[in-house]
């Protein structure tokens, strides 16, 4: 019998304290509906607000790219250390084991490789297997000031749409052609076209000289791609000074798959992004966690 007299004599209604309403913790995202902001949450550690995602999507247009020849021998060890897997929905329904609680992000433009112009993407993944899927935010490729600059903001703006029916973010990439400047001015461009026009987030890289500008001129989170392989020390201090300058975290992929300690090099990265740590200290991190597993 339904205890109706629970219901109705309940005591603590706590009638002197007013409902608290929480502002959403991430940059620009307090609007959005309450799916969109759960998905962000999981990308983006409430605690630091920053994000150490892990980019292992590289071979939708570069094939077995060196450090990604055997995702789940190489890559799938590095799983425990990120906040969210950005990868293709064939590497993530045939390798990424279903179990996993980490938040994913689905590569969903494609259509070119290294052999052609690059810029030449469509989208490549109906929002439908997104929501199968069940990700966390979708990645969009937009190159401002390529060849196909109009047809690659349209697909970012097409996924921010059927996105926004299912609650689920669109992050859009800026990619560079290979000819052009890569500066803070073309940066700032580039990033407040995709915030303007509706990306819930976005990852460009970090420039050295005002990078600051390009976080301030950018009303969303900002996470910066690795970029090509460098030297330990260098790469921790890029993530440092571009979490010190307003980035939300990393989208990491070849500084730390293609090191020679990947697993001591993704927890130094997140030691940076999520604790502050300086590069130097971030370093002997990374030293002693090399060792270790040496
Ligand atoms: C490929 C991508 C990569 O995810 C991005 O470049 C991050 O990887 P890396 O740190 O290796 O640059 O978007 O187009």
């Amino acid at each position: 019998m339904a205890d109706t007299d629970g219901t109705t004599e309940a005591k603590e209604f706590h009638t002197d304290i007013p409902q608290t309403s929480e502002a959403f913790f991430l940059k620009g995202s307090n609007s959005l509906d309450w799916g969109m902001k759960n998905r962000l949450g999981r990308i983006f550690n409430p605690e630091s607000g920053r994000t150490v995602m892990l980019a292992i999507d590289h071979g939708y247009f570069m094939g077995s790219t060196t450090g990604l020849e055997r995702i789940d021998v190489n890559i799938l060890p590095l799983e425990p250390y990120a906040d969210t897997l950005m990868l293709t929905r064939g590497i993530l329904r045939s390798i990424v084991p279903a179990r996993t609680q980490k938040s994913i992000v689905l590569r969903v433009t494609g259509g070119t490789s290294i052999l052609k112009e690059l810029s030449n993407e469509s989208l490549a993944v109906d929002i439908e297997d997104a929501v199968r899927l069940n990700v966390s935010a979708m990645a969009v490729q937009v190159f401002v000031g390529g060849e196909y600059e109009r047809e690659t903001i349209t697909n970012m703006t097409r996924m921010v749409d059927m996105g926004t029916r299912y609650g689920i973010p669109t992050m859009a990439v800026t990619a560079v052609g290979k000819d052009m400047v890569r500066d803070a001015k073309y940066f700032r461009l580039a990033t407040r076209i995709c915030a303007e026009l509706g990306s819930h987030y976005i990852k460009t890289y970090y420039v050295p000289k005002d990078f600051e500008t390009v976080t301030a001129a950018c009303p969303v989170p900002i996470v910066i791609a690795g970029g090509k392989k460098q030297p330990v020390p260098d790469a921790l201090n890029m993530a440092y000074r571009a979490v010190q300058e307003g980035a939300a975290g990393v989208d990491m992929g070849r500084n730390i798959f293609q090191d020679d300690a990947p697993i001591a090099m993704i927890q130094a990265v997140r030691a940076v992004v999520h604790e502050d740590l300086a590069p130097d200290k971030a370093f002997e991190m990374y030293n002693d966690l090399a060792g270790q597993t040496a």
